[in-house]
C-alpha cells in the first residue's frame, strides 16, 4: 500500500517493519479528539479563507460520516497507516475523494497528536476529579456515621491514643481532596491548544490559532511552536498527580486489609467487594484493595517510564515521544478502575463497632490521658510522663490497665491524682476532650465534617 507520506521512497517496509512502528493498535483511543481536532481546524481554515466553503463543508461532512463510524466501531484501522492520524486521513480521502487531502493544509501530525492528547486528558481527568467526589462522598457518609465510634489511633502501628473512627476516616478525604485540587490545578497546563504549530515552526498560511482553540474549548495556545510539539509535561505532570492520588489509595487499602483480618476485626467487607478461596472454604479475601494496592505499582512504572523516555530527548518532535500514550491510557484505565471499587468498598463496608470498644477498652492508650491530668495539676510535663511511664510498668507486671490500678497506688505514685482520674481514663472522655482545632474531640469532627461537606458539593 502506498503511504500517505510516500513521495520519495522507492521502496515500502515490510508488514512486520510497520507494525513496529505503529501506534494505530493503542492511539485508535484517540479517534474522537483526532476528529474533533480536524473539524476545529477545517473550520478556522475556512475562517481565514485559506480553504473554499465547499471544501470546508465536503470535509466537515466526511469528518462527521466518519465520527458515526468510529462511534459504531465500523472503522477498520491498519498498521500501514501507522497512527490513529494518517488513518483517518485515508479514509476521508476514500470517503470524499482527494479533497480530504486539503484536511492536512498548514498542520502537522506533530501538533495534530499533542493537541488530540490535551483534549483527551482535559475530559478525563475532569471525569477523575468526579470519581474522586463520589468516593469522598462515601468517606463522609461513614465518618458521619462513626463520629462517636472510638478506636485505638496508632504510630509506629502500636497503639498510641484513643480517637474517633470517623476523625481517621476523613484523613483519607483530605489526601483526596488534595489530589483533587492538583488535577484541578494541572487544568492551566492541560488546557492549552498547541494546533498550529505545525511540525515544529509554525506554518506559511494565515491561520488564527486562537480561532482553533476556541473551537477546542481550550482556554489559551502555546506561545511557542516548538514548545508546542515538544511539552509532555502535562502528562508527566498528570502521572505524578495520579501516583499521589494511588498513593493515597493504597495507604488506605493497606488498613482495610490491615482491619478486615482476624487480628483486628475492626471491619467487615460487604460480600458484592470480597472474595473467596478455591481450596480454603472459610477464606473472604480483601482482593479488590490488594489490587489497588498493587496496581499502585503500575501509576508509578508509568511515571518513570515516560520520564525516563523524555530524558536526553533533543528538540522538537522525536518518535520516542509516541511512547507517551500507553502509560497515559493506562493510567487513566487504573484510575477509573480503582476509584468506583474503593468508594463502593467504603460505602459498604461493615464497622465492627464491639471490637473497636473491645481494642480500646484493653489497652494503655489513655496513658497520655493520664500524663495530661498530672500536668493540668502543675507536674512539669516531662515529670508527669515518668510518673505515667512507671505506673503503665506497675500494669504490665499485674497484668491489667490503668483502669484497674488502685487509687492507693496511684496516690503512691502522685498524691495529685485523685479519684477523677478514672472518669479522665474512659477513652470516650479522652476522645471528647481532644478538643483542639481539628482534633479528635467529637465537636471538632463535627466541625471538620461540615467543611468537608461544603467541599464536595462544589
Ligand atoms: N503516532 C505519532 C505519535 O504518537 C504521531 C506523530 C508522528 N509524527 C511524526 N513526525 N512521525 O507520536
Amino acid at each position: 500500500m502506498t503511504k500517505l507520506w510516500g513521495g520519495r521512497f522507492q521502496k515500502s517496509a515490510e508488514q512486520w517493519v510497520d507494525e513496529f512502528g505503529a501506534s494505530i493498535g493503542f492511539d485508535q483511543k484517540l479517534v474522537m479528539e483526532d476528529i474533533e481536532g480536524s473539524k476545529a481546524h477545517v473550520k478556522m481554515l475556512g475562517a481565514c479563507g485559506i480553504l473554499s466553503e465547499d471544501d470546508i463543508s465536503l470535509i466537515l461532512s466526511g469528518l462527521e460520516t466518519l465520527k458515526g463510524k468510529a462511534a459504531a466501531g465500523e472503522l477498520e484501522y491498519s498498521a500501514a497507516n501507522e497512527d490513529i492520524h494518517l488513518n483517518l486521513e485515508k479514509f476521508l480521502i476514500d470517503e470524499i475523494g482527494p479533497v480530504g487531502g486539503k484536511l492536512h493544509t498548514g498542520r502537522s501530525r506533530n501538533d495534530q497528536v499533542a493537541t488530540d492528547m490535551h483534549l483527551y486528558l482535559k475530559n478525563r481527568v475532569s471525569e477523575i476529579i468526579t470519581a474522586i467526589n463520589h468516593f469522598q462522598q462515601a468517606i463522609v457518609e461513614q465518618a458521619e456515621t462513626h463520629i462517636e465510634t472510638i478506636v485505638p489511633g496508632y504510630t509506629h502501628l502500636q497503639r498510641a491514643q484513643p480517637i474517633s473512627f470517623g476523625h481517621h476516616l476523613m484523613t483519607y478525604f483530605w489526601m483526596l481532596q488534595r489530589d483533587k485540587d492538583r488535577l484541578q490545578e494541572s487544568m492551566a497546563r492541560i488546557d492549552v491548544s498547541p494546533l498550529g504549530a505545525g511540525a515544529m515552526s509554525g506554518t506559511t498560511f494565515p491561520i488564527d490559532r486562537q480561532l482553533a482553540a476556541e473551537h477546542l474549548g481550550f482556554a489559551g495556545v502555546y506561545p511557542n511552536s516548538i514548545d508546542a510539539v515538544s511539552d509532555r509535561d502535562f502528562i508527566v505532570e498528570f502521572l505524578s498527580n495520579a501516583s499521589m492520588l494511588m498513593m493515597h489509595m493504597s495507604r488506605f487499602a493497606e488498613e482495610i486489609i490491615l482491619w478486615s483480618s482476624e487480628e483486628f476485626r475492626f471491619i467487615e467487607l460487604d460480600d458484592t467487594f470480597a472474595t473467596g478461596s478455591s481450596i480454603m472454604p472459610q477464606k473472604k479475601n480483601p482482593d479488590m484493595a490488594e489490587l489497588i494496592r498493587g496496581k499502585t505499582g503500575r501509576v508509578y512504572g508509568n511515571l518513570f517510564g515516560l520520564l525516563t523516555t523524555l530524558k536526553g530527548l533533543p528538540l522538537a518532535y522525536n518518535k520516542d515521544m509516541q511512547e507517551d500514550k500507553e502509560g497515559m491510557f493506562d493510567t487513566v484505565h487504573t484510575l477509573m478502575g480503582s476509584l468506583p471499587i474503593f468508594e463502593g468498598m467504603v460505602r459498604t463496608m461493615k464497622v465492627r463497632t464491639e471490637s473497636m470498644e473491645k481494642a480500646v477498652a484493653s489497652d494503655f492508650s489513655n496513658a497520655t490521658e493520664l500524663a495530661d491530668y498530672l500536668a493540668a495539676k502543675g507536674m512539669p510535663f516531662r515529670k508527669a510522663h515518668d510518673v505515667t511511664g512507671k505506673l503503665v510498668f506497675t500494669c504490665i507486671q499485674r497484668g491489667y490497665y490503668l483502669k484497674d490500678l488502685p487509687l492507693e497506688d496511684m496516690k503512691a505514685a502522685s498524691p495529685l491524682l485523685e479519684e477523677d482520674i478514672y472518669e479522665t481514663l474512659q477513652p470516650r472522655t479522652a476522645v471528647d476532650r481532644r478538643n483542639s482545632f481539628g482534633g479528635t474531640g467529637f465537636t471538632q469532627v463535627r466541625i471538620q465534617l461540615d467543611q468537608a461537606k461544603t467541599l464536595i458539593e462544589k
